[in-house]
C-alpha cells in the first residue's frame, strides 16, 4: 500500500488480509498520539478505496500493544476548546473505524490501556494474547480524565454498565483470561497460535454473545438506578471537589450514551480542573521515580532477607511475588512460620492461578543458618532497631558476601554512618526503606550516607525497581524523607488531642481533605511507641503531647495492643462520633508537614521539590488531587 506513514507499518497479504502494525517512531511504547491518529486516518482512507478482507490492528513494540493516549500531549490542554478538539478527534477516528464494512481486530498483547483499549474496543474482534504482560484497562480516571474516545460508549454495551463502570471508575485492569470471562475479548490465547488465530477470528464472521438480560437493561430503561449505585460507591471513596472526574464519567454515560462532546459543560470542568492537572504531574512524576531504577544491567536473581519480623517477612514474600528467589533468615524456623504464612496469603491474592502461587512459594526458601547469603545480590537487613544487634550481624555478614552484592539496611531510625563502622568495605551499604505494609505501599526510599559507593547506590534503585517499587533516593538523615515529613503532623494532630479535640474530629479534617487516613489512626497502626521514639528524634527537642506520653506509659501502644487513641478489634479502630471540624483545623495540620517538606528540599535530603512531592505522595497516600505538599503549598499560597 502507497501510504508515507512514519509510526504506522500496513501490508496486505495474497489473501487480501490487511495487518496496520504500530510502531510508533522514536518511542519504546506505543502511545496515540496526534500524529499516530492523524497516519491511522489515511490508513482508514486508504482501505476505503481498496477494502480488505480484513484488518488486523497489532503492535511492533516488544513492550505491548498501546499504553494510551500521549499523555505529554495533555499537559498542552491549556483551554477547554483544545480538550474538545482532542476528544474530537479519538471520538470521530474510532466512530469510523467503528463503522468500517470490512472485520477488524485487534490483537493485544501486552498492556492495551486508555486510547489503546478504546481502538480495541471500536474494532470487531478482541483477541488477547494470554502473557503476564497483558493487561487491558481504562485508566483515564487516575489521570483526572475521562475515557473519551469512545470508551463510556462501547466498554458498557461489551461487558456490561456494571463492570464498566467498575472498570472506569477504579482504573483497574484485566489481564488476558479476565477479560476472556468477562466478555472483553472474544478469545484469549497462547503467544505461539497468535497469529493463526487472529486470521481465524476475523474471518469467522462470528457473532458476539448478548449481554445478560440484567446488563441490557441497567444500559437501557435502567440507566439512572445503576448510575445512581455508581454515584454512591464513588462517594464513599472520593469527593466531587476533589474528583470531579469518575462522575462526569457516571454522567457523560447514563445521560450521553459515552459521548463527552455531548456535555461541554463537563468537558470544560475536566480540562480546567487543578485535579487533572496536578493527576498528570504526578504521573509524570512516578515515571521520573521508575527511571531512577533504569540505569543498571544488572539483573538480580537472588535476594537474602535477614529478620522475619513483620518488615523483613513481608519484604522476603514482596521479592518472591515479583519473581526473585529469596532466603529468608531469622534466629530460628519459629520466627519464620509466621511470616511464611502471611506470604501464602499475599501470593494466593495476587497470583490467583494456583501454579503461580506454587511457583512462588518455591521461591521462597526458610534459611535459619543463613546460607543464602554467598549467593545473593542483594542483602537487605531487616532485624531488631539495635546498633549493637546490627553490628554483630554485619561483622559476621560481610566475609560471606558476594564481592559486587549490594548490602541494605532498613533501618527507619539508625544512621547509616553508624551502622557501617564495623565493616571492612564501609562504602558499601545503602539503605532500602521499605513502608508498611509493603505489598500496599508503592514507595521505597533509598539512602545514600556520606561517601556511600554510588554503584551501590544506582544497583539498589535498580534493585527497587525490579520489584516493581518506586525508589526516592535519599540523603541519610534522621527520618529521611517520609517519616521526617510525617513525625511534625502526627505530633500537632496530637496536640489538638492535647488541646482538647476528640480523635475522631482530628482525622475526620484529614481524611475530608483527602487523606487516606487521619494522623491519629495513623499514629495508632505504626505504633504510639515507635510514635513517641520517631518525635523525640524528630521533633527538635519538643515535649511529647500529653496524650502518647500517657497512653505509651499505660501500655496503650495503638492497633497491635488493641488500644491506643482508639480500641482495635480485627484491625479496625471502632471510632465515635466525633465533633464538628472546626474551621481550619487541616490547614493547621498541614503546615508543619508543608513545611518540613520544603526544608528537606532546601537542605538536600531530597533532590528537588518535584521528587519530595513525589515521595510524600507514593510514601504517604498525601492526597493526590493536590499534586503533593509543596505544589498544594503553592496553589493556597496562590
Ligand atoms: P520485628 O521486631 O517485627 O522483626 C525483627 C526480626 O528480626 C525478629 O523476627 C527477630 O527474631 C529477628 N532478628 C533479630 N536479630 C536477629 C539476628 N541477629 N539474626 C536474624 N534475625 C534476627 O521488627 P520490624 O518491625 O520488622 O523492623 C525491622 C527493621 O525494619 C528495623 O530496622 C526497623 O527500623 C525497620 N522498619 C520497620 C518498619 C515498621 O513499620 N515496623 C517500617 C520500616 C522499617
Amino acid at each position: 500500500m502507497n501510504l508515507n506513514l512514519q509510526h504506522w507499518r500496513v501490508s496486505v497479504d495474497d489473501a487480501g488480509i490487511a495487518t496496520a502494525t504500530l510502531d510508533r517512531a522514536g518511542e519504546a511504547a506505543n502511545a496515540l498520539s496526534r500524529e499516530v491518529m492523524e497516519e491511522l486516518g489515511q490508513i482508514l482512507d486508504a482501505l476505503d478505496r481498496q477494502p480488505p478482507k480484513g484488518l488486523i490492528f497489532r503492535s511492533g513494540k516488544a513492550a505491548g500493544f498501546i499504553a494510551g493516549a500521549d499523555i505529554q500531549e495533555f499537559t498542552q490542554l491549556d483551554s477547554a476548546e483544545k480538550g474538545r478538539v482532542l476528544i474530537e478527534r479519538g471520538w470521530n477516528l474510532f466512530n469510523r473505524l467503528a463503522a468500517v464494512r470490512y472485520p477488524t481486530l485487534a490483537l493485544v498483547r501486552g498492556h492495551c490501556l486508555g486510547g489503546g483499549l478504546e481502538l480495541a474496543l471500536a474494532c470487531r474482534y478482541l483477541l488477547a494474547v494470554d502473557e503476564p504482560g497483558t493487561k487491558m484497562g481504562l485508566p483515564e480516571v487516575m489521570l483526572g480524565i475521562f475515557p473519551g474516545w469512545g470508551g463510556m460508549l462501547r466498554l458498557p454495551r461489551r461487558i456490561g454498565p456494571a463492570a464498566a463502570l467498575d472498570l472506569m471508575l477504579t482504573g483497574k485492569t484485566l489481564d488476558a483470561r479476565r477479560a476472556k470471562k468477562m466478555g472483553l475479548a472474544d478469545d484469549c490465547v497462547p503467544p505461539r497460535v497468535m497469529e493463526p488465530a487472529a486470521r481465524q477470528l476475523l474471518l469467522s464472521g462470528q457473532t458476539r454473545r448478548p449481554l445478560p438480560l440484567l446488563q441490557r437493561l441497567l444500559n437501557g430503561p435502567l440507566k439512572a438506578v445503576a448510575a445512581g449505585s455508581a454515584r454512591k460507591q464513588v462517594a464513599t471513596k472520593a469527593r466531587p471537589e476533589h474528583y470531579p472526574a469518575p462522575y462526569a464519567i457516571i454522567d457523560i454515560w447514563a445521560k450521553h450514551d459515552g459521548n463527552a462532546l455531548a456535555a461541554p459543560e463537563l468537558i470544560d470542568r475536566i480540562v480546567g480542573s487543578p485535579t487533572a492537572r496536578n493527576l498528570v504531574r504526578v504521573f509524570f512524576l512516578q515515571e521520573r521515580l521508575k527511571g531512577f531504577g533504569k540505569e543498571s544491567e544488572r539483573q538480580v536473581r537472588r535476594v537474602h532477607v535477614i529478620g522475619a519480623g513483620s518488615m523483613g517477612g513481608d519484604i522476603a514474600a514482596w521479592c518472591a511475588l515479583r519473581g526473585l528467589t529469596v532466603s529468608l533468615q531469622d534466629q530460628g524456623l519459629e520466627r519464620i512460620a509466621p511470616a511464611l504464612k502471611r506470604a501464602r496469603t499475599l501470593f494466593e491474592r495476587r497470583l490467583r492461578d494456583p501454579l503461580l502461587v506454587r511457583a512462588a512459594w518455591d521461591r521462597l526458601i526458610p534459611d535459619p543458618e543463613g546460607a543464602g547469603v554467598a549467593q545473593a545480590d542483594v542483602v537487605i537487613e531487616a532485624i531488631f532497631e539495635d546498633v549493637a544487634a546490627k553490628h554483630a550481624l554485619f561483622r559476621t555478614l560481610e566475609p560471606r558476601l558476594k564481592p559486587d552484592a549490594v548490602l541494605a539496611t532498613n533501618t527507619s531510625s539508625l544512621r547509616l554512618e553508624d551502622l557501617r563502622t564495623v565493616l571492612a568495605r564501609p562504602e558499601r551499604l545503602v539503605g532500602i526503606h521499605f513502608f508498611n505494609p509493603v505489598a500496599m505501599m508503592p514507595l521505597v526510599e533509598v539512602v545514600q550516607a556520606e561517601g556511600a559507593d554510588p554503584a551501590m547506590v544506582q544497583a539498589a534503585c535498580a534493585f527497587v525497581r525490579q520489584i516493581d517499587k518506586l525508589p526516592l533516593p535519599v540523603k541519610s538523615a534522621p527520618g529521611f524523607l517520609v517519616n521526617a515529613v510525617l513525625a511534625p503532623y502526627m505530633l500537632e494532630a496530637m496536640r489538638c488531642v492535647d488541646e482538647g479535640l476528640a480523635p475522631e474530629t482530628v482525622d475526620a479534617a484529614m481524611t475530608a481533605f483527602g487523606m487516606p487516613m487521619g494522623p491519629i489512626e495513623l499514629a495508632d497502626t505504626v505504633g504510639l511507641d515507635i510514635a513517641l521514639a520517631a518525635g523525640k528524634q524528630l521533633a527538635g527537642g519538643a515535649q511529647p503531647p500529653r496524650c502518647l506520653a500517657e497512653r505509651v506509659a499505660r501500655g496503650d501502644l495503638g492497633r497491635k495492643s488493641g488500644q491506643g487513641f482508639y480500641r482495635w478489634a480485627a484491625d479496625k479502630p471502632a471510632k465515635g462520633a466525633g465533633g464538628s471540624v472546626p474551621a481550619g483545623l487541616a490547614g493547621r495540620l498541614l503546615q508543619p508537614l508543608e513545611e518540613r517538606t520544603a526544608r528537606l528540599v532546601a537542605d538536600g535530603i531530597v533532590a528537588d521539590a518535584d521528587l519530595a512531592d513525589a515521595g510524600v505522595i507514593f510514601g504517604t497516600g498525601f492526597a493526590p488531587y493536590t499534586g503533593g505538599p509543596i505544589n498544594h503549598r503553592r496553589a493556597v499560597a496562590g
